[in-house]
């Protein structure tokens, strides 16, 4: 069967992390997070002295460092969940702390890490057969994607949801500060200078605020269908 590229973008937990991963796995695609690339380059960071809560961000010594950061990932095991590696280490726990979550969005504006991961992200979709989630999927890494999908949802949605996942963790999180945290990466994410967080022109938009996990899961196979159906 024709193999396609999928695009799905969105606002920070608005939900499309899982539904992409769903979506892959019950087409047999290869899914790739690209949130977790900016996050795993965040984490070098951190653990580099090139970023910290009270100093802030050391971005030239960053870019100098992109050719040593190196960012693969490891198949879904025994949790469904592929895990994000470092240098050759599992990181997908610490990538996702209130620490890395602060400081990627500062991360993700510098031009030179853009154009690093947006190469990479570019080298594993060669092959289509890819879905893959993020903020500038459909509109800078694969504007030619045939299906793309922005994906929807209230700031007090996805401030629950990320709440959830922490919770899920173990970690003790205030919802407030979750929801704090939530409005400044938006800001960030839909106004720096390069790839700002924006609707690709032709992609469907997902509302997730209303819908069930099923119901967004026929949406999104609906689509896939019409797509793989359709001649580009
Ligand atoms: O989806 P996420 O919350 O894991 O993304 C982490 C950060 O990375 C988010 O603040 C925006 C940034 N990001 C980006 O700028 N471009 C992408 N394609 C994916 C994520």
């Amino acid at each position: 069967m024709k193999k396609i590229t999928i695009a799905i973008d969105g606002y920070s937990s608005s939900g499309k992390s899982t539904m992409a991963r769903e979506l892959a796995r019950r087409i047999g695609y290869v899914y790739i997070d690209s949130g977790a690339m900016y996050r795993a380059v965040t984490l070098y960071a951190l653990e580099h002295g090139m970023a910290s809560p009270d100093t802030g961000l050391n971005a030239a010594e960053l870019v100098k460092a992109l050719p040593l950061i190196h960012i693969s990932f490891k198949p879904a095991g025994a949790d469904g969940v592929q895990h994000t590696m470092l240098d050759g280490r599992d990181v997908e726990g610490p990538i996702r702390d209130m620490e890395v979550s602060r400081m990627v969005s500062p991360v993700a504006a510098i031009p030179e890490v853009r154009e690093h991961l947006v190469r990479l992200q570019q080298q594993f979709g060669k092959e289509r057969g890819i879905v893959m989630d993020g903020r500038d999927i459909g509109t800078t890494v694969f504007p030619d994607a045939e299906l793309k999908v922005f994906v929807e949802a209230s700031p007090e949605e996805r401030a629950r949801r990320r709440m959830l996942e922490m919770e899920q963790k173990g970690e003790k999180v205030d919802f407030d500060e979750v929801l704090a945290n939530i409005r400044e990466r938006d800001r960030i994410d839909t106004t720096r200078a390069v790839s700002p967080l924006r609707k690709a022109d032709d992609a469907h938009v997902l509302d997730n605020d209303g819908l069930t996990r099923e119901q967004q899961m026929d949406r999104l196979l609906e689509l896939y269908h019409e797509a793989i159906d359709t001649d580009h």
